[in-house]
């Protein structure tokens, strides 16, 4: 597996995970999802990332793919495209916590919204790599549609394989 150093600390993320999410906002009403991720590395300073999700009942919902860049000093940007018409530039850093997890956390400064798209002002995503590395929870909050930084999903994967594609 090649992993570039500026990666390294992180470097449990790759292979692909899978699990359950719940989201909630003020403008909508609550919903439950399953999700699929995967990170995969060539040995550049990027993570390759892609994430789709279904209804409990197995219809398409949230997709979105991009890059983990991985820039040194323990800092990552997030770059992330979704089909609803939303770009995300995210920088961020990686931190121990409570021990042996590692967060993830970002906030955007850049939010590109296509002109038929909802309106994303920021959105601040923290992922949390368990002690064992075998779980990867996040929670994302969002300032949207006339709304501050408001909670809208959480959800929790388990690692089903480490194979590094790409
Ligand atoms: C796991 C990923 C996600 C799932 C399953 C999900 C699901 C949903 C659902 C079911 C709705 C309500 C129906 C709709 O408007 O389509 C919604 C609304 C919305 N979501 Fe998400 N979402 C996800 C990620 C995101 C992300 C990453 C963003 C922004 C960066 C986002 C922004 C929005 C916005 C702006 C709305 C519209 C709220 C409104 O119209 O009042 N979502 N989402």
């Amino acid at each position: 597996m090649k992993v570039h150093p500026n990666l390294m600390a992180v470097a449990d993320l790759i292979g692909t995970w899978e699990g359950e999410g719940t989201g909630s906002y003020p403008t909508i009403d609550d919903f439950a999802y399953r999700e699929r991720v995967t990170f995969s590395s060539d040995g550049r300073p990027f993570f390759t990332y892609r994430q789709t999700t279904t209804s409990p009942d197995g219809k398409p919902m949230h997709h979105e793919t991009g890059y983990l860049r991985g820039v040194g000093d323990n800092r990552i940007e997030w770059v992330i495209v979704q089909p609803s018409g939303v770009v995300e530039i995210a920088p961020g850093e990686i931190r121990p916590n409570n021990g042996n997890e590692l967060h993830v956390q970002s906030t955007t400064t850049m939010v590109g919204v296509a002109p038929t798209a909802k309106h994303v002002e920021a959105v601040q995503r923290c992922f949390i790599l368990s002690e064992d590395r075998n779980r990867l929870c996040y929670d994302l909050a969002m300032a949207a549609v006339g709304e501050t930084m408001t909670h809208h999903l959480s959800a929790s994967l388990d690692r089903v394989d480490t194979t590094p594609l790409d």
